[in-house]
């Protein structure tokens, strides 16, 4: 018998989950949904989701497998403390941002089984990557769950030390704002030289969307794939000279990732 979900948040992420579950053949039926907001309730519903504005004790609580937290960080502590009644039998899944499974363990209590899972955007079009860590109250049955429940939104990778993080929130948690920055650049490099707007975000958004799907489906590596397309004394050189030398974008890019490192582990231990 399908598991049976009960999802705490339907906004962004929460949208895209349930979407992503659905699309891969999670009947409706198996997800209740809660969120205080009218127009979740209505997104929830028309997808034939059971749905409400708070959590209704009826019934609810012998029946809830797993609950996927998917509220803003801020919010999770106080909703924890409206759920910690089925810790003795529901698994937790959080992806709030920066919340550690000791944090939740001080609610839930110290025998909960926690998963920690870390999406980014593009799970909203299901290519988002996860990452995620549990304690040891979490079985090899239900860390498989949880798999399946992230890889609808994309792909997934465990941690074996929830330390790492900070350093996955760094690298994929903020990612997508550095491409979308490396977009922005290109775009405004473009008009420099004469391309008119709209050409060049969409010049610049298809060769980013290309180059990573490229990456992905090749089997050698970035590295090996830049040089196979730096012919020597061409233009890409000429581009790569400028935006490698001294390690210039190596080492601002290394900056901007500790800082974010850094940052996320601030965000956890407040
Ligand atoms: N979006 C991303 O790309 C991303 C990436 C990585 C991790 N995350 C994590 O995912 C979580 C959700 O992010 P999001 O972008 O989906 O946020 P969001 O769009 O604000 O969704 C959170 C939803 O939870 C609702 N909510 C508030 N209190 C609630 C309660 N007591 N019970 C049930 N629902 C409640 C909110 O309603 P109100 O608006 O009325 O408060 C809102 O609809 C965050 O913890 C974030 O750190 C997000």
């Amino acid at each position: 018998m399908a598991e049976r979900l009960l999802l705490v948040g339907f906004g962004n992420m929460g949208q895209a989950l349930v979407n992503g579950w659905l699309g891969h053949g999670r009947e409706a039926r198996t997800i209740a949904v809660v969120d205080p907001r009218p127009e979740a309730l209505a997104a929830a519903a028309a997808l034939g989701i059971a749905a409400s504005a708070d959590w209704p004790a009826a019934g609810r609580e012998q029946s809830a497998d797993v609950v996927v937290l998917a509220v803003k960080p801020a919010q999770l502590e106080d909703v924890l403390q409206h759920y910690r009644i089925l810790s003795g039998r529901s698994l937790f899944l959080s992806i709030a941002a920066g919340k550690t499974i000791a944090g939740l363990a001080a609610v839930l209590g110290a025998e909960a089984a926690i998963v920690r899972a870390m999406p980014n955007t593009p799970a909203a079009i299901g290519r988002g990557v996860t990452a995620l860590c549990s304690n040891d109250h979490v079985t090899a049955d239900r860390r498989a769950l949880c798999t399946t429940l992230m890889s609808a939104i994309g792909s997934v990778e465990w941690l074996d030390d929830e330390r790492s993080m900070d350093a996955v929130t760094a690298v994929s948690g903020s990612g997508p704002a550095y491409v979308l920055l490396l977009i922005e650049c290109l775009i405004d490099a473009g008009q420099q030289l004469g391309l008119d707007q709209a050409l060049a975000a969409r010049l610049a958004v298809g060769t980013v969307a290309g180059t990573g799907l490229y990456a992905e489906q090749s089997d050698a590596d970035a590295a090996e794939l830049r040089h196979a397309v730096t012919s020597p004394g061409g233009t890409t050189e000429a581009a790569l000279d400028v935006l490698m030398s001294e390690g210039q974008l190596a080492e601002l890019m290394g900056r901007a990732v500790r800082a974010a490192a850094k940052r996320s582990g601030e965000l956890s231990s407040e």
